[in-house]
């Protein structure tokens, strides 16, 4: 049964038009009577609220309005009367002290209850005790409370088995909404929701999966969002990264290394060195380095939320700081055509040695022969273009060291 089928359910009456009509209806009489009609104002009211049940097109000729519950004009559902002559109103069984019959014909309730949804019935009675019936309906919803999320597992681990979130509390007809960092949920073969969208699958959460995670209730009279809600998602270690990346470092400084792990909680970390436990920390400082600290330095990160280790191996060489070279030459002052031998003393080992000329690199000629160790240069001829200052310089994998210069005269003729 359709009883108002001709009134709109939501639109509301703009009170203009409303008080229009009311004087068209006292001063308008229709050639044939018009059907009574009850528009509910509104159509779906919030639990609490007030409802309007609004009697349009009355007979001219009414003498007594009578409100049912329900689509039957059944004494013991009887609501309220108003007799027109008198303009006296009377409570029936059904009365519940929330529901106010006007001289109109309309009834007004306040304070709705859920159990206040439902059809009801105007029953008119003329002047010539003929009787006309019209129904109204509304819904009366409930006022959704602010809902929140839970989760079935607060920290779970990275890959690991699902996380599912539910929107709290579950209510009846209800629309349920969510959002991940504050973007609307978009599909995805990671997720699924359950058919009335309350329940969130995540399938296989990672560190990206933290959120914030918000979820939100609607029905036709209220809607609110929850309050964000983070995962806290144990993941790591991953593989350690050591700090700084260089393998060479100088004899008698002190090493100091560091190592990090992405990982949640926070990584344990320790430090072996040729295999063997040197301490729990995630920095390594060895003052004063000599020979004795070359070899294998592993940082172990250890998650104990996630059982998970992870380690990275460092070589490390201790190298000695060279010192500065000496150069010398057979001779610094030669004639043209004659020769010369320079060479570039240093008592440092593992080193190579470059030669500079007036503050360049050497750029050797077919004159020029240097040793195989690089520390002897040999000038034959000498020509006039070879005169300027000389340099050698040593270096090795932590330093390099340049000599004093060295300046070589060529007498021509
Ligand atoms: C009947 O009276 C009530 C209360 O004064 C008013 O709110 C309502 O609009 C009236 N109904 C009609 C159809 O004018
Ligand atoms: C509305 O009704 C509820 C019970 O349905 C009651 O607890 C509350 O006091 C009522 N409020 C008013 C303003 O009458
Ligand atoms: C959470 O629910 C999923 C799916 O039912 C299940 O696989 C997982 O084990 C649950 N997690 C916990 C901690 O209960
Ligand atoms: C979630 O809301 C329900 C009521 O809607 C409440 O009972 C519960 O304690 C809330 N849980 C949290 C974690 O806020
Ligand atoms: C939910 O909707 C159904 C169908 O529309 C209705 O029968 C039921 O009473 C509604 N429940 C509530 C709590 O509004
Ligand atoms: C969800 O909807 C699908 C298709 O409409 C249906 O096959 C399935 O049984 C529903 N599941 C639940 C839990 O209601
Ligand atoms: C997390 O996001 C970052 C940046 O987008 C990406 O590089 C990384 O691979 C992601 N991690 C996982 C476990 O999905
Ligand atoms: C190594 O750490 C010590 C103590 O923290 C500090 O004094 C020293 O400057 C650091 N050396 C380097 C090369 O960072
Ligand atoms: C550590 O291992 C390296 C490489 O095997 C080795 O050369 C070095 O002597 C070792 N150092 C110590 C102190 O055992
Ligand atoms: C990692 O931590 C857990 C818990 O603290 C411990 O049982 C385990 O032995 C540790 N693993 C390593 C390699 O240190
Ligand atoms: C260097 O060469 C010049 C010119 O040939 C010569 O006079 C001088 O004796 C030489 N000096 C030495 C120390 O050989
Ligand atoms: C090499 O060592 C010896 C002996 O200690 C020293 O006399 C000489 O000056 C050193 N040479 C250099 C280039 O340092």
């Amino acid at each position: 049964m359709e009883p108002c089928s001709a009134t709109s359910h939501r639109g509301l009456v703009p009170w203009q038009g409303l008080l229009l009509a009311v004087s068209l209806l006292t001063s308008w009489t229709p050639p044939t009577a018009a059907q009574v009609t009850i528009e509910s104002v509104p159509f779906y009211a919030a639990e609490g609220g007030d409802v309007l049940l609004l009697a349009k097109n009355l007979p001219e000729n009414s003498r007594v309005y009578k409100w049912f519950k329900g689509d039957r004009s059944e004494s013991t559902k009887e609501i309220a009367a108003y007799v027109v002559e008198t303009s006296t109103a009377t409570h029936g069984p059904a009365y519940s002290n929330r529901e106010t019959i006007y001289h109109n014909g309309s009834l007004l309730f306040k304070n709705l209850t859920l159990q206040d949804s439902g059809v009801y019935t105007l029953h008119i009675i003329k002047e010539d005790y003929l009787s006309v019936e019209a129904f109204g309906q509304f819904r009366v919803l409930l006022v959704l409370p602010k809902p929140n999320i839970t989760s079935n597992n607060s920290s779970p681990v990275e890959g690991e088995e699902p996380v599912v979130l539910t929107c709290e509390p579950e209510t009846q007809n209800t629309t349920y909404l969510w959002w991940i960092n504050g973007q609307s949920l978009q599909d995805s073969d990671r997720l699924k929701l359950s058919n009335d969208s309350r329940i969130l699958t995540l399938f296989s959460v990672t560190r990206n999966d933290t959120g914030p995670y918000e979820c939100e209730n609607r029905n036709l009279v209220s809607g609110s969002r929850s309050d964000p809600f983070t995962l806290n998602i144990y993941y790591g270690p991953d593989d350690p990264i050591i700090l700084p990346p260089e393998t060479y470092f100088p004899l008698g400084t002190t090493l100091n290394l560091s190592c990090h792990a992405a990982s949640n909680p926070a990584a344990q970390y320790y430090w072996l060195f040729n295999g063997s436990f040197l301490q729990s920390t995630q920095e390594l400082h060895i003052p004063d380095i000599s020979e004795n600290n070359i070899g294998y330095y592993t940082c172990l990160a250890n998650n104990s939320a996630t059982g998970l280790s992870r380690s990275t191996v460092k070589t490390v060489i201790v190298a000695e700081v060279v010192k500065q070279p000496i150069i010398e030459a057979s001779n610094t002052t030669v004639e043209e055509g004659g020769s010369v031998v320079l060479t570039c003393l240093s008592n440092d080992t593992g080193i190579s040695i470059q030669w500079f000329f007036n503050d360049q690199q050497l750029q050797l000629t077919e004159s020029m022969k240097v040793s195989q160790s690089s520390s002897i240069l040999t000038i034959d001829p000498v020509k006039r273009q070879d005169a300027g200052e000389y340099q050698c310089e040593v270096s090795n994998a932590v330093s390099s060291s340049r000599s004093h210069p060295l300046r070589l005269e060529v007498i021509c003729e």
